[in-house]
């Protein structure tokens, strides 16, 4: 179900109209309807925006709608956020208030915060993976782990959120029709039927949210970032994340997240990403979300895990090895190479997995033969 919000008391249509640049398709309702909502059998909205600026009082009924349906999130909108009238709201139940003058951004952040503090049914959780430099093995790592969660039999969900030219559709070996700006475009109907025809499916079990083919013309509205993000975990238990590090704004987004991986290697100037990354993460979340994980990890390499750890001053999660072959093959194939492979990078990754999961893991399936074949003929033609 997409999220329904009724507007209340609104005189002109502004709101309306503010309401629908975060994403949303409100249904405009009359001071009468209120009294109708309070009925302990009224079908309820999920969000609900009382406008009192014209008469700055809370109404009487909006305590007794929230008394019959607490779940109901209710945002106030009043000419002027006075301690009273705030005092008043409070006790009436309130969730959230938003004062003149009315703007996109604090709108969308009273919706997008009553949504988030909607109880979830599925609860899924969500793993940000964001690299600490370009080229890392971020995307690789987090297709890898969303195949072998997968194929834990759960649904698994992979968000691209590249807003162009991502690359997680190449290493899924899908050809997606659709993309994250699709969604972004449309989260007011954004419900599991919908959504589902947006997202690319490949024999992995992971449901891909691609990034788009074309560069992208308008900024993306975080707000509707953090509505995708709810929408996800309602409906997936597990979304991954394959984060833009040079985006600090989709960072800012990142609090349905249940954990944020900072993908680093051994090298000077990635472990100097990791830092900037890492402190960006600790300013905005607390300590607990951010950890560090290496790639290509080398037991011998002069940079070692502690001195990451202790210049990046973040716990180190994870380390994998390094198999530039296999990853450049799972590459080649768009086949993640947890599925084929015993290697020690395949065992890391089902590991690592295993503990974000607690949960047992299907063993890998044969090798497809002549995959890359068909892939590299297909390109071929493509570009002839
Ligand atoms: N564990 C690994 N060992 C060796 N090579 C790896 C490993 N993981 C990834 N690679 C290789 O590193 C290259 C970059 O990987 P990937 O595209 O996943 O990085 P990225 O951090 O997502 O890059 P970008 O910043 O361009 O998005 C690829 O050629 C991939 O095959
Ligand atoms: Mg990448």
């Amino acid at each position: 179900m997409s999220i329904q919000i009724t507007i209340i008391g609104s005189q002109d249509r502004r709101l309306e109209e503010l309401v629908r640049s975060s994403g949303l398709r409100p249904t405009v309702a009359s001071a009468v309807d209120l009294l109708t909502l309070t009925h302990p059998g009224a079908i309820q909205p999920d969000v609900l925006i009382m406008d009192v600026r014209h008469h700055g009082q809370v109404p009487p009924a909006l305590g007794a709608l929230k008394r019959q349906h607490p779940t109901t999130s209710v945002i106030l909108v009043a000419l002027e956020l006075t301690p009273a009238l705030m005092l008043d709201a409070m006790r009436a139940g309130v969730n959230e208030c938003v004062g003149e003058p009315l703007t996109p951004d604090n709108v969308g952040r009273a919706i997008s915060m009553v949504v988030a503090q909607r109880a979830a049914p599925v609860g899924g959780k969500v793993f940000a993976f964001v690299g600490a430099k370009g080229g890392v093995g971020t995307t690789t790592l987090a297709v890898n782990v969303a195949t072998a969660l997968a194929r834990g039999g759960q649904d698994t969900l992979f968000i691209d959120m590249h807003p162009a030219y991502g690359d997680a559709a190449v290493l899924l070996g899908v050809e997606p029709r659709f993309s994250l700006v699709d969604a972004l475009d449309n989260t007011h109907r954004l419900d599991l039927s919908f959504f589902s025809g947006l997202t690319a499916h490949s024999d992995t079990g992971v449901a891909l949210l691609a990034s788009s083919d074309q560069p992208s013309t308008a900024p993306i509205d975080m707000h509707r970032i953090r509505l995708l993000l709810d929408f996800a975990v309602r409906n997936y238990r597990y979304t991954l994340l394959d984060v833009p590090r040079a985006n600090p704004a989709m960072l800012d987004a990142l609090e349905a997240a249940t954990n944020i991986f900072v993908v680093t290697n051994q090298e000077l100037a990635s472990v100097s990403g990791a830092n900037r990354v890492a402190a960006a993460l600790s300013r905005r979340y607390t300590r607990e979300k951010a950890s560090l994980l290496v790639s290509r990890f080398d037991k011998g390499a002069d940079i070692g895990a502690d001195d990451i750890e202790q210049t990046v001053h973040c716990p180190l999660r994870f380390t994998f090895p390094s198999d530039y072959r296999r990853a450049l093959q799972a590459l080649n194939n768009g086949r993640p190479f947890v599925l084929d492979s015993s290697s020690k990078l395949s065992a890391a990754v089902l590991a690592f997995s295993k503990e974000l999961s607690g949960e047992a893991f299907q063993e890998p399936s044969p090798a497809l033969s002549g995959a890359l074949r068909a892939r590299f003929g297909a390109l071929r033609w493509m570009t002839s």
